[in-house]
């Protein structure tokens, strides 16, 4: 273990972004209603380290809480921090949601921030949390939902409808539908052995000075770009562009909704 943060050690400065601001808007909800009287707790998909530490940090010094996550180079970052900050209840495991590498009943609660909602086969990782989790034990996790970015999927519509690109159009429909709703959520958890004991909704702006900002923003182009050129289709330049004339002529600039849930639910 390390000495005291430092605030003159590039090592220790370059560890203090502690989460990006996107993980950030959906991990305070989650923090808010995760349940905190576990002694045990699990936070899969942790990342680079959140809201794992955190977690740990306000469990307190009686509870443990494990990491696990697929993503190697993530868990460098993270295992940099816990060892820096240091944060002595928590470990990092690398591993798989839909093969958990834990005994069963091994937790009191299963928290993922923005997690299993990316996982490739999100209804192996519930029956695995189900698993690990013990009698009583919880489940508290956080996703965006049907609706996030209306306004842009709004303007990406109107340029659509004046190039005529039906296919182009039928594209944006399924990528726009293929987020979460709280509906669909329970029915899932209901099918993998989860009651839903509450649901947590917030809607956060996400603002912008210009359509240009939003397309040429990092996360934007980390997160989403790929998608949306694969529904623009073979002009995707011309079509993008226009989608950001299309959102430069909303006065007073752009606000982007980002719908957010956080569930929590018991193990049935
Ligand atoms: C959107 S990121 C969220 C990371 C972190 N929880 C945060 O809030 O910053 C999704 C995370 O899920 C992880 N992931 C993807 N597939 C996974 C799987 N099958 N099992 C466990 N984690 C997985 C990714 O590696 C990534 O770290």
């Amino acid at each position: 273990m390390s000495a005291r943060f430092d605030p003159a050690r590039d090592e220790h400065v370059a560890l203090f972004d502690e989460a990006p601001l996107w993980s950030a808007l959906a991990g305070q909800l989650l923090l808010e209603h995760v349940p905190l009287s576990a002694a045990r707790a699990l936070d899969l998909g942790c990342g680079a380290g959140f809201p794992l530490f955190e977690l740990a940090e306000r469990l307190g010094p009686r509870a443990f809480a494990a990491g696990v996550d697929p993503w190697e180079t993530a868990l460098r970052r993270a295992n940099a921090k816990r060892a820096t900050w240091p944060v002595r209840n928590a470990a990092l495991v690398r591993g798989d949601g839909a093969h958990l590498p834990f005994r069963d009943g091994a937790f009191d609660l299963v928290a993922s921030n923005l997690g299993v909602n990316n996982f490739s086969d999100p209804g192996a990782a519930f029956d695995e949390c189900r698993r690990v989790l013990a009698p009583g034990g919880a489940l508290a996790l956080s996703t965006n939902l049907v609706g996030h970015f209306a306004e842009l999927y709004a303007a990406f519509e109107r340029v659509l409808e004046r190039t005529g690109d039906g296919a182009a159009h039928e594209r944006l429909r399924a990528h726009v539908a293929h987020r979460a709703t709280v509906a669909g959520l329970r029915d899932t958890l209901a099918r993998h052995g989860f009651s839903v004991a509450s649901v947590h909704e917030r809607v956060v702006p996400w603002r912008f000075a210009s359509g240009g900002a939003v397309l040429a923003h990092h996360f934007v182009e980390l997160g989403f770009m790929d998608a949306w050129r694969a529904v623009a289709g073979e002009r995707a330049d011309e079509t993008l562009g226009a989608l950001a004339a299309e959102l430069d002529a909303t006065p007073g600039g752009v606000t982007l909704s980002v719908p957010l849930a956080v569930v929590v639910a018991a193990k049935a």
